[in-house]
C-alpha cells in the first residue's frame, strides 16, 4: 500500500498488523523513538483540526523526524488560484510523507494521482476519513478485544459525518457485524454509502436512540456537522437532535463501549465522562500510536506512483455533487465508474 485515501486500502490483515504494532509502540515507546529520523512528514489542513493534525505531528515527533505544514488553506498560494496537484506537487519535493485534509471530497485521489510520496487522507468534506477509523478500531481491539460479531450504534450525522462513512465501510468486512443508524430522517447515511457497503449487511435505521441502546457493543456518536449545511436553519433546528447523559444509559450493557471521534459539541453530557463505558478521551489518545504504525508502513511500503484514481472519461455524465474536487479542480480528467464519480463515488447525472 502506497497511499491511505480510503480504509478499504488497507486488508484486514494489514488493519491487524497495524493495531498490533500501534499496541507494541505504545508498551515500547523508546524503540522506535529514531525510527524515522531525518524523515519530514508534511501536514497540510485546509480545513481546521486539533486532534487529527496534533496527533499526527506527535506521531511524526515521536519517531524521531520532523514535520511541517499548514493549519489554514488562507496562508498559503491557494488563495492565489493555485490547484490541488500543483501545491501537492511541491510539498512532495520538500517532505517524505503527506497528510492533509481538503474540504472538497476525493482531493486526497487528485493528490495520491501526482505525489511521488505517500498521501493520506485526513479527512475529505463529507466522504472519508480513513485515519479516525484506525483509531477507531485500535479502541475497539483495546476496549472490547475483537471485530466481529459486535452490534455498532452510529448516532448523530450521519450524512455528513464522514468518519461514521468510514466506520462502516471497515465494519461491514467483519463477519457479524450489525448496524444500528440512529439519526433523524434529514441526517441519514446517504444513499452512495449505503450501496456501497451495506447491500449484503445487517442494519436497521432508527430514530430514537433511547431504543437502541439495550442492544448495542459500541455507541458512536457524532456531531452535527454545522459546517457542512446549506441551510443554517436546518442546523439550529437539528443540532441537538440526540443528547446522550447518564440517565439513558440505564438499560444499556455493562460492556458497552461509547465512543465519539470529537470534537463534541452537545451530544454527550459531561456526567458521561465518569462512566468507566466512556472511552472517547482514551480513544483518541490511541490516535497518536496507530497514526505512528501508519507512518512506519508507508514509509517502509511507499515507493513511486500509485494514484487511486481509476475509471473512464464519459461526455455524457456530470457529477451531481457540489462538493467533488472534479468540479473545481482545473486539469483533471472526470472519471466514472459506471454511474459513479471515481473522486467521491456519488452518483453522477446526465449533462
Ligand atoms: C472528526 C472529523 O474531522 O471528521 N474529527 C476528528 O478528526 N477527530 C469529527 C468531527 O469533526 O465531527
Amino acid at each position: 500500500m502506497k497511499n491511505l485515501v480510503d480504509i478499504l486500502d488497507l486488508t484486514k490483515e494489514e488493519i491487524d498488523d497495524l493495531v498490533a504494532r500501534a499496541d507494541d509502540i505504545y508498551r515500547h515507546p523508546a524503540m522506535y523513538s529514531d525510527a524515522c529520523h531525518g524523515k519530514i512528514l508534511a501536514t497540510l489542513f485546509f480545513e481546521p483540526s486539533t486532534r487529527t493534525r496534533l496527533s499526527f505531528a506527535s506521531a511524526m515527533m515521536s519517531l524521531g523526524g520532523s514535520v511541517l505544514g499548514f493549519e489554514q488553506a488562507g496562508s498559503t498560494s491557494v488563495t492565489k488560484g493555485e490547484t490541488v496537484a500543483d501545491t501537492i506537487r511541491m510539498v512532495a519535493a520538500y517532505s517524505d510523507i503527506i497528510a492533509m485534509r481538503h474540504p472538497y471530497e476525493g482531493a486526497p485521489i487528485v493528490a495520491s494521482s501526482v505525489s511521488k510520496v505517500p498521501v493520506i487522507n485526513a479527512g475529505d468534506g463529507g466522504h472519508f476519513h480513513p485515519t479516525q477509523t484506525l483509531t477507531d478500531l485500535f479502541s475497539i481491539r483495546e476496549k472490547l478485544g475483537r471485530f466481529d460479531h459486535l452490534t455498532v450504534g452510529l448516532c448523530g450525522d450521519l450524512k455528513y459525518g464522514r468518519t461514521v462513512h468510514s466506520l462502516i465501510s471497515a465494519m461491514s468486512r467483519y463477519e457479524g457485524t450489525k448496524f444500528v443508524l440512529i439519526s433523524p430522517k434529514e441526517l441519514k447515511l446517504p444513499d452512495y454509502v449505503k450501496e456501497e457497503f451495506l447491500k449484503d449487511a445487517d442494519y436497521v435505521e432508527c430514530e430514537s436512540l433511547e431504543d437502541a441502546i439495550p442492544e448495542l457493543d459500541i455507541l458512536y456518536m457524532t456531531r452535527i456537522q454545522g459546517e457542512r449545511f446549506a441551510d443554517r436553519d436546518e442546523y439550529e433546528r437539528l443540532k441537538d437532535s440526540y443528547i446522550l447523559n447518564a440517565a439513558k444509559l440505564k438499560d444499556a450493557k455493562p460492556t458497552l463501549s461509547i465512543m465519539h471521534p470529537l470534537p463534541r459539541v452537545n451530544e454527550i453530557d459531561v456526567d458521561v465522562d465518569t462512566d468507566p463505558r466512556a472511552h472517547y478521551f482514551d480513544q483518541a489518545e490511541g490516535g497518536r500510536y496507530i497514526r505512528m504504525a501508519l507512518i512506519l508502513k508507508l514509509l517502509d511500503d511507499g515507493v513511486g506512483l500509485d494514484s487511486r484514481l481509476r475509471g473512464e472519461e464519459n461526455p455524457e455524465l456530470r457529477c451531481s455533487n457540489p462538493h467533488c474536487i472534479s468540479r473545481t479542480e482545473r486539469g483533471i480528467k472526470k472519471l466514472f465508474v459506471g454511474d459513479r464519480c471515481s473522486y467521491c463515488d456519488q452518483a453522477a447525472s446526465a449533462k
